[in-house]
């Protein structure tokens, strides 16, 4: 049987980043779900599909297909043949990717691919649904957040050091937005497994959050 470590949170607590360390220390597989619905998200612009329009959407997936490769332990993001990793980080796609994610059929679509991936590899999945919907039987969880003002100065900082043009306020409101969004939305609204392990990784520097991380997993068993 595989071993399976369930990592949700809001966007920006560093999940991906210490999750993707901590996946290195711990010989298992890295799997970002953001990424897949950010995947999707970049379809429907691209196609220009109304996603309100629940038979046009459901044509645009059975259209969809999605791989996905690993490339020096980066996970890269394959649609219908193309590396589409660099484009579903633009702010256009983030805030797509969150209105795409509310649609049950979107969830529907990718339910089996994650489950499938976690079933077959050691894996540390990161998302917003991974304890509670996803895995439901991890051998961990961990529900890993920080505060909207500490999210949004790491992106912010992350935005500077590439030279991209930001605001901190406009940041903070997009995290806050998009929070909202993630959590009241019907169906698989982002909360905390009721067997989740806590992590506030506010007042945390990002290697003492890959050590909680390694220590937690030990203590479930991954050694
Ligand atoms: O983690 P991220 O910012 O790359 O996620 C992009 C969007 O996808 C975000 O608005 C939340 C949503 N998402 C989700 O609903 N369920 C997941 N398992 C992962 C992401």
């Amino acid at each position: 049987m595989s071993f399976n470590i369930a990592i949700d949170g809001p966007a920006g607590a560093g999940k991906s980043t210490a999750a993707k360390l901590a996946a290195g220390r711990l010989k298992m597989i890295y799997v970002d779900t953001g990424a897949m619905y950010r995947t999707i998200a970049l379809y429907m612009l691209e196609k220009q599909v109304d996603i309100e329009d629940e038979s046009a959407l459901q044509k645009a997936l059975s259209e969809i297909r999605i791989e996905i490769a690993y490339r020096d332990q980066t996970q890269l993001m394959i649609l219908n043949g193309e590396d589409v990793s660099g484009k579903i980080r633009t702010p256009e796609v983030s805030g797509r990717a969150s209105l795409t994610a509310a649609k049950p059929a979107v969830r529907a679509f990718l339910l089996d691919l994650q489950r499938d991936l976690a079933a077959r590899e050691d894996v540390i999945m990161d998302g917003r649904d991974i304890g509670t919907e996803i895995l439901p039987g991890a051998q961990l969880k961990i529900f890993l957040t920080a505060s909207v003002a500490v999210r949004a100065k790491r992106r912010f900082d992350e935005l500077q050091e590439k030279g991209i043009p930001c605001d901190l306020e406009e940041i903070s409101r997009e995290i806050y937005e998009r929070d909202q969004r993630d959590m009241n939305r019907a169906s698989a609204p982002l909360r905390q497994a009721e067997d989740a392990v806590l992590l506030d990784t506010s007042g945390m520097n990002l290697e003492e959050v890959v050590e909680q991380i390694v220590n937690l997993a030990a203590k479930a068993g991954r050694t």
